[in-house]
């Protein structure tokens, strides 16, 4: 969603802010601005649209003068809340003086109340957004301490916020602060960075600090001074990034989604590496916890997370049930804390999230830990807000995703689970003969996918069969069923085909209706225990005249012969399995919306973390 760029150095800021927000761009976006100090005042530049935009009209705008000595800067990418994507809903937004610029991701509920007390005053607003409320009230709380009027004003709102501020009277900081919006600050040589995003930060240094929630910093070239709302110094470790600068590049494709198609044996080796424990048929995950005996007095395991992780954790359900003979629950993560959920200390609850920093699983974290429950998280972002909540977790380990599109973060979440089943699993009845074999087929997923890889530009070629079609349907029963849901989702949000996942048998309950003369049906038919069930619903929507393409074990000719087209994947333990049948429907989905034009690594209206409720 949204992100923020905050510099103040010794470089020209504006090349750094829009640098940075360039590798912001992935989050999702649609319309961006930046604000400079120009000696004794602020000037600021905006543009819907892209970066590239903005980049155009500041350039336009500004002077090659301004450029070379404005030191320091704010800058955002706006994913539309409040108000349409215009140019004056953009941010950074002024107060009422215009000495003092404004960039906010999150929402501030109580905006309304606010916005009518401050025109009660005089106050007049340009833009429909509730951040412009927020940067009048510390205009209005300024008394000649930019620190104390952000202080003052932050104690009045409702909501989330990670914000930067910059004020022409006092052009030698940045206050920045957090409340359940991210806020990484970098450290360099004689220069600061602030961002929503590592992203933005690592090809300058690798030297962070995350900001917690109600924290707030004086930001300076040479120092980050932190407190809380009340002034009270606080004190928060530099880290180091893991990641490098490259890793967020495309490195020779043509879009982030198919790199990170092709990343994936590496980062499921990454996701897998030193974590299976083939003595003993087991896994060794140290977010776990070290006990057996901890873990072997959990009753229940309820995963949330939204949209692909939810997919993930619904692959995950049947793992735990199947291994681990435990009750395994899936819950969305906006639904969890509002339908005030039964849970306690034997219960096990796994926040899944590839950026951990969705504001619904967040929320979701906070409620099971509320409730006593036995709380970790599955997340890929090192020090992301979820993971850092939890306290306790397993990292993914796949790399920075960048594509909106999910990929390599889903068949890592899955290997993860199947990893934390069989552990759980060999604390109660999985013997350790089976936990042996599981063991390794976990071993051979990133050979398993790249062997579907391999087969790319034949998928490619079955893709180009099916642009053409305004809807699809994908099915599947068992762990396919999930399987099936993910393509859906990942063909709709890319290529914009209306596409629906539905579990194979209730096809018949109603959405067969919708079937016609060469509709796509996506059947998601690996072997397992419920292939012949899944080809028996096959059969009945070719009677209706569609056009099926199934997803098979390499060999069943069975399955093979009911398909009008088929991919077929290497054959597993059916758990195993889902892992390379979704990266058949990933690389499936990606050629289709390729053939169609489609953006695809920036798909419309989508958001890359999404943290607002
Ligand atoms: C899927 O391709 C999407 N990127 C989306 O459904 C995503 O999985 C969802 O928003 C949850 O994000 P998270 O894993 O970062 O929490």
């Amino acid at each position: 969603m949204c992100g923020i760029v905050g510099y103040i150095g010794k470089v020209n800021a504006a090349s750094v802010l829009i640098g940075g927000l360039k590798r912001l761009e992935y989050r999702g976006y649609d319309s961006a601005g930046i604000a400079l100090l120009d000696g004794d005042r602020v000037t600021v530049s905006k543009a819907s649209g892209k970066v590239a935009n903005l980049s155009e009209r500041a350039h336009s705008n500004w002077s090659p003068e301004l450029f070379q000595k404005a030191t320091i800067g704010i800058a955002h990418t706006r994913w539309a809340t409040h108000g349409p994507p215009t140019e004056v809903n953009a941010h950074p937004h002024l107060d009422g003086s215009g000495g003092i610029a404004l960039v906010h991701n999150g929402i501030i509920e109580n905006y309304r109340s606010l916005r009518a007390r401050l025109e009660a005053k005089g106050d007049v607003f340009l833009s429909e957004t509730d951040t412009e409320v927020l940067a009048h009230l510390i205009g209005d709380c300024d008394k000649g301490d930019l620190f104390q009027a952000v202080c003052d004003a932050l104690h009045q709102v409702v909501g989330t916020f990670g914000i930067a501020v910059i004020s022409s009277r006092e052009p030698d900081r940045i206050i920045t602060a957090r409340r359940g919006s991210p806020i990484v600050i970098g450290v360099g040589d004689g220069e600061t960075i602030i961002a929503s995003d590592a992203s933005a930060i690592v090809a300058h240094t690798q030297r962070v600090i995350y900001l917690d929630d109600n924290d707030i910093a004086i930001v300076t070239a040479d120092a980050v001074d932190i407190r809380d709302l009340d002034n009270v110094p606080v004190t928060r470790e530099i880290a180091e990034l893991e990641q490098d600068a490259a890793a967020t590049e495309k490195g020779g494709f043509d879009h982030f989604m198919l790199k990170e198609i092709h990343e994936q044996p590496d980062s499921l080796a990454n996701a897998i590496r030193g974590r299976l424990d083939l003595q003993l048929g087991s896994s060794v995950l140290a977010g776990m916890g070290s006990s057996q005996r901890e873990l072997a007095e959990l009753s229940r395991v309820v995963m949330v997370g939204c949209g692909t992780s939810l997919h993930a954790a619904m692959v995950g359900q049947y793992a735990f049930e199947d291994l681990a003979d435990i009750h395994a629950g899936v819950q969305q993560a906006a639904e969890f804390r509002y339908r005030n959920p039964i849970l306690g200390s034997r219960d096990f609850v796994i926040a899944i999230s590839q950026s951990g920093e969705t504001a619904d699983t967040l929320a979701a974290v906070k409620e099971a830990k509320q409730k006593g429950a036995f709380v970790m998280s599955l997340v890929n972002v090192v020090g992301s807000t979820i993971a850092r909540e939890t306290g306790r977790g397993v990292y993914l380990h796949a790399g920075p995703e960048i594509s909106v599109a999910s990929t390599k973060a889903f068949t890592c979440q899955v290997s993860v689970l199947l990893m934390m089943a069989l552990r759980l699993g060999r604390g109660r009845r999985y013997s350790r003969d089976e936990g042996l074999k599981l063991a390794r087929e976990i071993q051979s997923i990133p050979s398993l996918v790249q062997q579907v890889i391999d087969k790319g530009e034949m998928i490619a070629e079955i893709a180009a069969k099916y642009l053409d079609n305004e809807h699809a349907f994908f099915i599947g029963r068992g762990p396919m069923y999930p399987v099936a849901l993910e393509g859906a989702l990942k063909l709709k949000e890319i290529s914009y085909i209306h596409a629906e996942g539905y579990h194979a048998a209730e096809l018949k309950h109603g959405p067969i209706a919708l079937l016609q003369e060469g509709t796509p049906v996506i059947a998601v038919a690996c072997e397992g225990p419920a292939k012949d069930k899944t080809l028996g619903n096959v059969e009945e929507c070719r009677a209706r005249g569609a056009r099926i393409l199934g997803i098979v074990t390499e060999g069943d000719h069975e399955a093979e012969d009911v398909m009008d087209d088929f991919i077929s994947v290497p054959r597993a333990h059916p758990l195993v399995a889902t892992i390379p049948a979704v990266v058949a429907l990933q690389i499936f989905s990606y050629h289709v919306a390729r053939l169609r034009g489609c953006e695809i690594d920036q798909p419309r209206n989508l958001a890359k973390s999404v943290t607002v409720e």
